[in-house]
């Protein structure tokens, strides 16, 4: 951050170098500076939009190529971009933190505190719209770091609000309530003490309980079942985003039946004799360019709901492939309009291939537009 200050300085900073120069008040020199071709797009976003369209992204310059009449938030995971803050800001469409801690050092309150100063203070100092909380910790129902966590979204959401009008703050919750990963938050607390949660509607096989088989990344019936158990807690429709994988699972089959069923290796996960992590993830960009070469093509299962292929490697290994395309996402859109919920996002929006290609033109606009449901 400091380093950017440097190497381009706003002619207030270049007269005031020596300010800037002393640590202690980088900040409130580096608070004055905005690094936009106009000033104004530095200044937070405070309209509200009805419909979420919520981006992860995780670095890079892809988001030139982003769909931006649609993108209402981008959760920013790699490094700090001011050029992508300034065109977001734009656009009407907020920039957020990352925000992860772990829960051990800040069931301490004097630490909590500190650390959500430090996050506000970046915030303001970047520019930035507010934070996704993005904690996929283990957690007991009850424990210290149970209070902690809970305490931690409410006083963050309420520090941001305060310091920067307008701003959001969103937490990432696993696709159920059901302690997910060994994840037993208090889930109605913290969903009423932010503004929205991020329902991460993908990795659903991080538990396999039953067969140890490839399987869709998000089933459609128990992703929207999951809705219903949110739902149930009396969870508002309007604080839920509905998160959908740009991503698949490419599982090494262990044997592979005249069904089509892939076994797969046992890897166990938080209690589960297996789960996804038996198969790597993939990119959407590299799942289009797979599935022309391999054994059987897009096939689709009525199920699930999902699309999958099986393919040899260059080791003769079978694979099978399951992911989400725009006809598996259509649907999952679709019910994110009946169930009334506050929007769509994706992880991640990077992971499409934004290249020039007309094949991959088409297939990327498919993607985006598929979020709006069909
Ligand atoms: C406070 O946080 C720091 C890390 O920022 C950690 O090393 C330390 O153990 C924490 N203290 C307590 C009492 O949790
Ligand atoms: C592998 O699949 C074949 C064909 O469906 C089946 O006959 C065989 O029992 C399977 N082997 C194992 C180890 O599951
Ligand atoms: C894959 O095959 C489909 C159908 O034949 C075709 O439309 C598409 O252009 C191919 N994609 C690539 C990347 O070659
Ligand atoms: C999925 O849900 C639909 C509608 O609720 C139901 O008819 C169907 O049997 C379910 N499928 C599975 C595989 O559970």
């Amino acid at each position: 951050m400091a380093g950017f200050y440097f190497v381009r300085p706003s002619s207030l900073c270049r007269m005031q170098w020596f300010v800037c120069f002393l640590p202690s008040v980088l900040l409130v020199c580096g608070a004055s500076l905005c690094p936009c071709e106009r000033p104004e797009l530095c200044q937070q976003i405070r309209p509200h939009r009805d419909f979420e369209v919520f981006v992860f992204d995780v670095g890079g310059k892809m988001w030139k190529s982003y769909d931006w009449s649609i993108v209402t938030t981008v959760a920013t995971f790699g490094k700090y971009d001011a050029e992508l803050m300034c065109f977001a800001h734009s656009k009407g469409a907020r920039v957020v933190l990352k925000g992860d801690v772990p829960l051990t050092h800040i069931v301490d309150r004097d630490n909590r505190t500190a650390w959500i100063m430090e996050k506000v203070n970046l915030a303001k100092s970047q520019f930035m719209d507010g934070i996704n909380l993005d904690i996929e910790q283990a957690v007991d129902e009850g424990s210290p770091e149970y209070q902690a966590l809970t305490e931690l979204v409410k006083e963050t959401t309420e520090a941001f609000h305060r310091e920067i009008p307008g701003s959001q703050v969103s937490f990432d919750v696993a696709w159920s309530p059901k302690c997910i990963d060994k994840r037993c938050y208090d889930y109605v607390s913290i969903a009423n003490s932010c503004d929205l949660l991020f329902v991460m509607s993908y990795d659903e096989q991080s538990q396999i309980l039953g067969d140890c088989i490839a399987m869709a990344n998000a089933p459609i019936n128990q992703t929207l079942n999951a809705y219903e158990q949110y739902l149930n807690l009396k969870i508002d429709p309007k604080k839920l985003v509905m998160g959908v994988p740009w991503y698949g699972y490419d599982y090494p089959c262990l044997n592979l039946s005249q069904e089509g069923i892939c076994s797969i290796t046992k890897v166990p996960f938080r209690g589960a004799p297996c789960s996804d992590a038996a198969g790597k993830q993939k990119a959407y960009s590299w799942i289009m360019k797979q599935v022309n070469s391999s054994l059987t093509g897009r096939l689709w299962d009525s199920k699930q709901q999902a699309p999958y292929f099986n393919y040899e490697d260059k080791n003769g290994q079978i694979h099978q492939v399951w992911f989400d395309d725009p006809e598996s996402i259509c649907s999952k859109a679709n019910a994110v309009k009946s169930k009334g919920l506050r929007g769509i996002g994706m992880w991640n929006g990077n992971i499409l291939d934004y290249s020039d290609e007309p094949v991959a033109r088409q297939q990327t606009a498919a993607m985006w537009n598929a979020l709006l449901g069909c």
